[in-house]
């Protein structure tokens, strides 16, 4: 154990009324000094240089030790070590005052010879200065052993800290930031094996940090061989614990390369380099540490790595230590931990880039049954994340205090990815259906109309042949003008139905109740007979007629706007069968609320006020409804013009439709604006 960092004073301090007691030739061979005022002098040394120690004998007046004990009680005892000698003519000592007899070497009576006296300060000194080295080596024991549980307590820690993060530049950076606090090393970087184009393997210098020196990191990749240290390592799978990098043996088959310290006025000393192998025992990177500034003897001693900091060269010498034996094992634990968490980041980003690309590729399937309808919900996903990115960034309004995670962004796409996922189980004509009637419907009814307008044209037509055969009896001529007449006013009025229905199959909002004006068309349609050709009844307006014409406002009729809203719950349904993460876990409920309305006159479960609809189905909503009035013209749906677009957003915010401060930030900050996609 070397005495480093300290200046060690030895002083004898008499009291002045003693000065006499003690032989000139005594004065000439220590330092004495004569004091009136005991804390000033001791204080004088401590204070002058924190790393300065005293040892010093005191020699006092039996009378004066009660107030030396209390001052030495009050002194930092870890920088005086001191030893008392009682002196007094033989007469005046009262030695049942004395107490703490370990501090108290000896008793010198005056007339005691000088060479008894040399021998008591010599004793003196020689006890001052074991206690000293006791001291010493009791602290580094200490320290050496509350390094171990740090060491331990840091090893639970990197283990925890490693399976529970799963960013990969968050790990190297975890991986590194707690190898230094372990070590005490003052700088670090992580290699990692990666393969070229042409599957040839090689060293990517990917991540590193200097405690002492600000260095901007730049990633470049070296050839995999043993000429450098890091090579070496990443090739052999040895660990090198370095001393000094410069004075490497020439023989050894790797060499430092100095450019680094050369670049940034660094001194690369001690070196620590280790292999990062996964659980088969590949080397997938190495961990290389340089300058271990751990000092056991230090009373500050644990976080040496980020608090000492290396300027100029003494500093290095003064500080830099080899690397304790016990990190080669102990940082390649480390190092395997790391490399299993490396592995199991890549594979999770790997497995969640998959089952994205399976969730996109899902989508796009089930919107190409729908050319016109097709890229919604990529569109909708790319609106609500644009809309949750500028929440993050404002800073005024209700929404100043939110904020999206990654995390919570990624939840956000998924569920707008898969919003109207439940639309698979819906019938497509339902969503293309423009008119009240489905085309063949109306045909058929056309049909039908036509069917009973000549049914009635034949009807009288038999009826005036009949009263022809019959030889045309006396009113003949009267009765075939009333048959002709009849017909005439029937058949007009048929015409005119069939304009009627044909205006009522238009999904205008109308401002008349149409199943009044249907009743009297049914009740003037009963009147007339109408029979198929075997005689029975023909009902020329069907009762799924009546059903579809009966809407008073758009195309669908109730049963199927059932249908279409049904599509949240078969969202819901498919999207919670998806054993997602916990961190995802408000996918469905997010996907289940996007037809909800703040007035509660949304579906599935008209729920009202934002406190019942979160946020992210809030969002959507609004990106919904913005993308299906923007979306291309489709044949039953013309486009709708971005400033209409725009009105009609403060129109459904405004009637508490949807969140409005949503609407304004989209609006105001042109939001719709950042969106990439057509
Ligand atoms: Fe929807
Ligand atoms: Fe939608």
């Amino acid at each position: 154990m070397q005495l480093k960092e300290i200046n060690i004073t030895k002083k004898i301090l008499v009291s002045e009324e003693f000065e006499n007691f003690i032989p000139n030739d005594l004065k000439e061979e220590y330092n004495f000094e004569l004091t009136g005022d005991f804390r000033h002098s001791i204080g004088s040394i401590l204070d002058e240089n924190e790393r300065n120690i005293l040892f010093s004998v005191i020699i006092i007046g039996s009378t004066e030790y009660r107030d030396i004990y209390k001052l030495m009680n009050l002194l930092d005892y870890s920088r005086i070590y001191y030893q008392i000698v009682i002196i007094d003519m033989e007469e005046k000592l009262d030695i049942s005052t004395l107490d703490r007899l370990y501090h108290i070497s000896d008793i010198i009576v005056t007339d005691m010879p000088v060479s008894k006296k040399k021998f008591i300060i010599d004793k003196s000194f020689s006890i001052i200065k074991k206690h000293f080295q006791n001291e010493q080596k009791k602290r580094w024991y200490y320290n050496k052993l509350i390094d171990s549980q740090n060491d331990q307590d840091d090893l639970i820690n990197i283990g925890q800290a490693l399976s529970a993060e799963k960013d990969i530049d968050k790990l190297l950076r975890l991986i590194l930031s707690l190898s230094k606090k372990m070590t005490g090393a003052d700088a670090g970087s992580i290699y990692l094996v990666e393969e070229d184009e042409n599957g040839k393997k090689r060293l990517r210098f990917k991540y590193s940090h200097t405690f002492s020196r600000e260095i901007p990191l730049e990633e470049f990749t070296m050839d995999l061989n043993k000429n450098s240290i890091s090579g070496y390592v990443a090739v052999t799978g040895e660990v090198l614990n370095i001393p000094n990098a410069y004075e490497i043996d020439a023989m050894a088959p790797y060499s430092f390369n100095p450019y680094f310290d050369k670049e940034n006025s660094y001194i690369s000393r001690s070196m620590l380099v280790v292999p990062m192998k996964n659980h088969i025992d590949q080397i997938i990177g190495v961990i290389q540490l340089l300058n271990s500034k751990e000092d056991l003897k230090s009373r500050t001693h644990g976080n040496e790595a980020f608090t000492v900091m290396l300027r100029s060269e003494e500093d290095f010498d003064r500080y830099v230590v080899t690397f304790d034996e016990k990190y080669n094992n102990l940082l390649q634990a480390i190092a395997g931990q790391a490399a299993i968490a490396l592995e199991n980041g890549r594979l999770i980003s790997q497995i969640q880039k998959q089952f994205e690309e399976f969730v996109k590729a899902s989508v796009s399937a089930i919107e190409s049954r729908d050319p016109a309808t097709s890229g919604h919900s990529f569109r909708v996903a790319e609106i609500c994340t644009a809309i949750a990115n500028e929440i993050n960034d404002i800073n005024y309004g209700s929404y100043a205090m939110t904020k999206f995670s990654e995390t919570d962004l990624k939840e956000l796409e998924f569920a707008a990815l898969l919003h109207d996922f439940g639309k698979v189980y819906i019938d497509l004509n339902i969503f293309r259906k423009a008119k009240k009637l489905y085309p063949r419907d109306l045909e058929n009814l056309k049909l039908r109309l036509d069917y009973l307008y000549r049914f009635i044209e034949l009807k009288y037509a038999s009826e005036i042949q009949n009263i022809l055969k019959s030889g045309m009896p006396a009113g003949s001529d009267e009765k075939i003008r009333e048959l002709e007449n009849a017909k005439n006013s029937i058949i007009k009025r048929i015409g005119e139905i069939k304009e009627d229905l044909i205006n009522l199959n238009e999904p205008t909002v109308s401002d008349f109740e149409p199943m009044e004006l249907l009743e009297s068309i049914l009740q003037e349609l009963g009147k007339f007979e109408c029979r198929d050709l075997t005689g029975s009844p023909i009902e020329v307006i069907t009762d799924e007629n009546i059903l579809n014409l009966s809407t008073k406002r758009g195309s669908l009729n109730p049963v199927e706007r059932n249908e279409i809203e049904s599509h949240v719950t078969e969202t819901y349904k498919f999207v919670s069968k998806i054993p997602w993460p916990p961190e995802y876990k408000n996918i469905p409920e997010i996907a289940l609320r996007h037809h909800e309305k703040l007035d509660g006159t949304g579906y599935p479960d008209g729920l009202k006020g934002r406190d019942s609809i979160s946020l992210q189905s809030r969002i959507m909503a609004i990106a919904d409804i913005y993308d299906a009035l923007t979306a291309k013209d489709r044949p039953y749906k013309k486009s709708v013009p971005l400033d209409r677009v725009l009105c009609i957003l403060k129109e459904e915010a405004a009637n508490s439709k949807v969140d409005p401060d949503i609407v304004e930030l989209f609006i105001n900050n042109r939001v719709y604006e950042k969106i990439s996609m057509p």
